[in-house]
């Protein structure tokens, strides 16, 4: 009866997938599960069964991408980037959109899974929710989180210094002379809402700045209206507004004109991602800008790295963003 990896397993008290990768020794694994693999394969004269591993080592030139959302500009110009980078190592990418749903998130993952792709990029749409199916993902083929992470660690992950984002929206409204800034952002339910959230909340205090409570709902124009109509029935408008996006800024600018209320002069408006729309609007959108081609660049690195089976500490990359000024925000001392 010819030994299989599941016996081998079985045998070393660990799963199949930890099993595959301490034999294959592509993907890192403990020093105790490699040894108790190892001893196990051994014991048993596991031989590897040559077409499955024949089949394994193939490549099939694709790296599959899931994304929250296709209708949001900043996915599509993070996946343009990632586009380029691949073909330049010979690699063609799957994209699939989550829509925003774990459920759905999961099923694509089993499709590019099913379809041998040699490694999965994904942003995933919900911090906790989204973790079982990446964890499970990552241990069936290589995998780098991009932009947004789930909570529970364990893979790489590539993305925007969010903290530093803030800091430069921040601190430019006070350079302007703002005393008293608002937030408009997403609900907490992906990594990129609550590190924002945090970075603005963290700069506002360095900074000494009032602040009231934060409007958190969709990155989406239709929430920066509508959080716009709330600012604007309220006691009395900020000196400047920080969105989460420039979505949501777009939305905030448009309730802001309906309501008569002149953008820099009243309020002082800024946005973060810089793709799209953000330059043409009126006025121009000041907004702070992913660095989405170097993400681009690093999650192409790492995902090659775990691709060859590296073994190194899981890495998470924060590249710096970069304050790009327009004509929503006051100029330094204006
Ligand atoms: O615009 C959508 C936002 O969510 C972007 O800022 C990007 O970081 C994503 O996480």
């Amino acid at each position: 009866m010819r030994v299989t990896i599941h016996d081998v397993a079985r045998a070393a008290g660990v799963s199949v997938a930890s099993a595959s990768r301490a034999l294959s020794g592509r993907r890192k694994v403990t020093p105790d599960v490699a040894e108790r693999v190892n001893r196990a394969a051994t014991d048993l004269g596991y031989q590897p069964n040559a077409v499955a591993k024949a089949l394994r080592d193939q490549t099939t030139g694709t790296i599959g991408m899931v994304v929250p959302g296709i209708g949001n500009p900043f996915f599509t110009t993070m996946v343009e980037a990632l586009e380029r980078r691949l073909q330049e190592n010979g690699r063609d990418l799957l994209l699939c959109s989550s829509q925003y749903d774990p459920l759905i998130e999961a099923r694509r993952l089993e499709t590019l899974l099913s379809r041998r792709v040699d490694g999965l990029i994904i942003s995933p749409c919900d911090i906790e929710a989204s973790a079982p199916a990446v964890l499970s993902a990552a241990g069936r083929a290589p995998l780098v989180q991009v932009d947004r992470y789930i909570e529970a660690g364990g893979t790489d992950w590539v993305g925007l210094d969010d903290d530093a984002a803030l800091a430069q929206a921040v601190e430019h409204v006070a350079a302007g002379g703002a005393r008293t800034v608002a937030f408009i952002g997403s609900r907490l339910m992906n990594s990129s809402a609550r590190l924002r959230l945090s970075g603005f909340q963290l700069a506002v205090d360095r900074a000494g700045l009032e602040t009231v409570a934060p409007l958190l709902g969709e990155f989406t124009h239709e929430w920066g209206m509508q959080a716009g109509r709330l600012l604007l029935g309220g006691d009395r408008m900020p000196d400047a507004v920080v969105c989460g996006n420039d979505e949501i800024a777009i939305g905030l600018l448009r309730a802001l004109r309906l309501g008569g209320v002149r953008v820099p002069q009243e309020v002082a408006v800024v946005g973060i991602d810089d793709v799209g729309h953000a330059a043409m609007c009126d006025p121009p959108l000041t907004t702070v800008a992913q660095p989405v081609d170097e993400m681009a660049t690093e999650a192409v690195r790492v995902l090659e790295q775990v691709r060859l089976g590296e073994r190194r500490p899981v890495q998470r990359i924060a590249i710096a963003p970069r304050l790009v000024v327009r004509e929503t925000s006051r100029r330094t001392e204006e």
